[in-house]
């Protein structure tokens, strides 16, 4: 949550209550993720831009080894 990353607002701190972390995960770490549970699910409604394939709540995801290299894109708005 605090590493600063110009694009990604995380207003609320990871509690998912905003959706201003949207990012598009690139394959193949898409894939590899978990799916996003309902509360994510229910947050990505509310991003400000159109959700496509790769989808997620950055906030939301756990990272581990295995997701090493994991790129993203950012919406051209969180707001
Ligand atoms: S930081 Fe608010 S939902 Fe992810």
């Amino acid at each position: 949550m605090a590493a600063n990353i110009a694009g990604i607002e995380a207003d609320c701190g990871g509690l998912l209550t905003c959706a201003t972390c949207h990012v598009y995960v690139r394959e193949p770490h898409a894939a590899q993720l978990p799916p996003p549970d309902g509360d994510e699910r229910g947050m990505l409604e509310f991003t400000a831009a159109p959700c496509r394939p790769g989808s997620r709540l950055s906030c939301q995801i756990q990272l581990t080894d295995a997701l090493d290299g994991l790129t993203v894109d950012l919406p051209p708005n969180q707001h």
